[in-house]
């Protein structure tokens, strides 16, 4: 069992557009079962490439107790209809907001083997996919929120990167909030 370093926000690799896997082999499965054991260590239910440091188009997941990968992935399909709920971000620690994404996705790739796959999830799953598919284009969920929010966010990062305020629950948390299971 290996657990990677997890980058935070302000770490460049975030930001850039992760390049797409060529070939998979020994190295990418190797690479997913750290991922998979990082995820489960903190524990979340999504880790991306960028996130271990690894500019590479290829996210872990996890859902109803069982972890996938997929490699290369795209999003085929998205539902008009939207659900909005709270997220947070391993890279983003302490911070949750409302995020609105489709409530439904289809997502093409391959997977650890190499195979294609056409994955349909719905709810949590397709806001795993579309938050883990947004850290391979350098995007983060704060890009989502709203003009305000998105200063506040970015008002206590660079508090927390300043060492002015502690790391750690900096935005009021939803009812419901359930903890761990929303961070992707
Ligand atoms: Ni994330």
């Amino acid at each position: 069992m290996a657990v990677l370093a997890v980058r935070e926000w302000g770490d460049p690799v975030l930001r850039q557009k992760a390049r797409p896997v060529e070939r998979v082999t020994d190295l990418h499965r190797s690479l997913i079962k750290d991922m998979i054991d990082t995820m489960r260590d903190v524990p979340g239910i999504g880790l991306a490439g960028p996130q271990v440091g690894v500019s590479e188009r290829i996210f872990v997941y996890e859902h109803e107790g069982e972890a996938g990968a997929l490699i290369n992935p795209a999003i085929t399909r998205r539902s008009e209809d939207k659900i909005t709920s709270e997220e947070g971000c391993l890279s983003i620690p302490g911070l949750y907001y409302d995020v609105e994404r489709a409530t439904e996705v289809s997502v093409e790739g391959v997977d650890a083997d190499g195979a294609p796959v056409m994955i349909e999830g719905a709810e949590l799953l397709a806001r795993i996919f579309q938050h883990e598919i947004d850290h391979l284009d350098g995007v983060l969920f704060i890009d989502h929120l709203p003009d305000e929010q998105r200063k506040e966010a970015l008002r206590t990062l660079r508090e927390q990167a300043l060492g002015l305020v502690p790391p750690g629950p900096a935005h009021a948390r939803g009812p419901g909030a359930g903890g761990a299971e929303e961070m992707l």
